[in-house]
């Protein structure tokens, strides 16, 4: 039976519901891009909250991690993985969770206990040592040898949020003699399974503050089980990956053996860019955050591809993802429903990218022969992002293969430098194209700023204008804002903005120094962009915001605001589309 079905019924048996993966790109946590670990969408019922499904939960969950991707390549480490986790909101603790978890690999999975080791919080200065999990496992047959004590077994997912000690549980995977100590140093042994004990909540200011019930939060790793179990030393040769690599060999008539660097590449990259691309959010290749992940995944794996003298004009992308949809999409129905989208998304994305592949390699060949020193500079990097699509990531890697720096901190300037002029220009369009706009469009202008100054009352001062759009069917505002608007919020939102429309309130507008306009508190999105002598627009007393205009003379001519759509833009950043009927 599949490691993931015998996973489920046996928590199940224990009592415990079996709830949905989430999608990757979370949908209520902008703080984050994508789900990183099972207990992630779970960290409302970790904190309190009442889950729909009861106290004992477990799933396999889709899961992205992006911080190692540069370390793809070798024979375990994998951008999209899937975490199996059982959880306790509030319901059992140390005792059954560890008991469970020792049950299911040596009665289920039929794990040799020798081959297992464990590890220990030992304590800190703040949190004390966790004793009863190193007696249940004595408990349960584990030698006092194969215990380790170590003061980072402390599980967080980032800086802040609930946390706790954890027991992590290694298995020994070599054909050597299992040695009598377990050393945790030794690459010998390979951490199989995590439990965490939540009763913590770590604040920004670094303190810990009990959560109100003591949970356990499970994690173990599904490719690295089913490597252990199938006994192979590389994941990618587990029967995970099998139809992956054989559609990878098929398209670039090469074998595995010899190519494994690349091929591991372009498998875990197409993998991860097809669940991605899937999910609802409708993630689609861009420059920023869950986008530029994706774009960079794709034309990574299509380089890798060029590697192995696969004719990118091909449809290899297509056979490699058709490969990842069959393998998965008992588990996930989405990758079959949402399998146009996905395949258009991957032929896109090559499209766009092999128009200046070709070229931009070459332009890359022809500026290292001329380089004075090891060290590519930031305007040759720039040139190769900004004319030829390169995400830096891919010149590092073309670079590190031939020995040569590159210099990241000049890269990341001149791209702010770039950011900056097209943020004026677009801020420059804006207005311009503005003074001879619809009546409608002049209304839209003026209910942005109503909508600003509503969603500070209504949500806090900290909402800040991130970007605007106005057509003359509707206003589309981003502003800073770390959740996801409840209806309340919205509805008092839209509810506040109408009652300055019905006071028939005056927009009034003034010019005046830039340092006065600030000292008077009035809005404004790129201080640096303005002349010295501003034009500040006023609404009653309710809004001051420097602005190029036009407006309404009168809120009364808006008519009535309704929001349409509240979504995420970006991390921390929300959406809204609204219009005026
Ligand atoms: N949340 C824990 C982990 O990811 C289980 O390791």
């Amino acid at each position: 039976m599949n490691i993931r079905d015998l996973y489920i019924n046996y928590f199940v048996s224990k009592g415990h519901k079996q709830i949905p993966s989430s999608p990757v790109v979370p949908e209520n946590d902008p703080s984050v891009l994508f789900n990183t670990a099972g207990m992630q969408p779970l960290i409302p019922y970790l904190m309190g909250e009442t889950h729909p499904c009861g106290t004992r939960l477990c799933d396999y969950q889709k899961c992205i991690r992006t911080n190692d991707l540069d370390e793809v390549g070798d024979t375990t480490h994998h951008t999209f993985f899937e975490m199996l986790g059982n959880w306790s909101l509030g319901d059992y603790f140390k005792k059954e969770s560890i008991e469970y978890s020792f049950e299911f690999l040596t009665k289920i999975l039929n794990i040799p206990v020798e081959r297992l080791a464990i590890t220990v919080f030992s304590g800190n200065d703040k949190i004390k040592r966790d004793e009863e999990s190193e007696k249940r496992w004595k408990e349960l047959g584990i030698n006092e040898n194969k215990i380790a004590y170590l003061d980072d077994n402390f599980w967080i997912a980032g800086e802040t949020g609930p946390c706790g000690p954890d027991t992590e549980i290694f298995y020994f995977r070599s054909d050597e003699e299992i040695p009598k100590k377990f050393n945790p140093d030794d690459d010998r042994w390979v951490e199989i399974w995590n439990n965490v004990f939540m009763e913590y909540y770590k604040k920004e200011d670094g303190t810990f503050s009990e959560l109100p019930k003591k949970n356990v939060d499970t994690g173990m790793g599904l490719e690295r089980i089913v490597s252990i179990l199938e006994n192979v030393d590389d994941n990618y040769k587990s029967s995970i990956w099998t139809k992956t690599i054989n559609a990878i060999e098929k398209v670039s008539s090469k074998k595995y053996e010899g190519n494994e660097k690349s091929m591991r590449i372009i498998a875990d990259h197409i993998k991860a860019a097809v669940f991605i691309s899937a999910d609802n959010a409708g993630i689609k290749p861009s420059n920023k955050d869950q986008g530029y992940i994706l774009r960079r995944l794709i034309r990574r794996a299509i380089r890798h591809a060029k590697k192995l003298d696969i004719d990118i004009n091909s449809n290899f992308e297509e056979v490699i993802a058709l490969s990842i949809i069959d393998e998965y999409s008992k588990y996930y129905n989405e990758l079959e429903l949402n399998k146009n989208i996905v395949l258009d998304v991957l032929k896109n994305e090559k499209e766009k990218f092999n128009k200046t592949l070709e070229k931009g390699l070459k332009e890359f060949e022809k500026m290292i022969k001329n380089l004075k020193n090891n060290k590519l500079d930031k305007n040759l990097s720039f040139k190769l992002y900004d004319t030829y699509g390169f995400p830096i990531e891919l010149t590092i890697e073309l670079a590190n293969e031939k020995n040569i720096e590159v210099d990241l901190d000049g890269f990341k300037e001149r791209f702010k430098e770039h950011q900056e002029l097209s943020r004026t220009s677009s801020a420059g369009k804006f207005k311009g194209g503005l003074a001879g706009n619809s009546e409608m469009e002049t209304k839209y202008h003026t209910a942005t700023h109503l909508l600003n100054a509503a969603l500070k009352v209504i949500i806090n001062n900290d909402v800040h204008q991130k970007g605007s759009n106005i057509t003359s069917e509707r206003l589309r505002f981003d502003f800073s804002c770390d959740h996801k608007l409840t209806e309340d919020e919205k509805r008092k939102t839209e509810d506040l903005v109408n009652k300055w429309i019905s006071e028939n309130l005056p927009v009034t507008k003034e010019e005046m120094k830039k340092e006065d306009a600030l000292k008077s508190g009035a809005e404004c999105m790129f201080i640096e962009k303005y002349p010295d002598i501003v034009t500040v627009y006023s609404i009653g007393n309710v809004s001051k915001e420097l602005c190029g205009g036009p407006h309404v003379k009168n809120t009364g001519e808006l008519g009535h605001f309704k929001i349409k759509k509240e979504e995420a833009s970006s991390s921390g950043v929300r959406r809204i589309k609204a219009i005026l009927e």
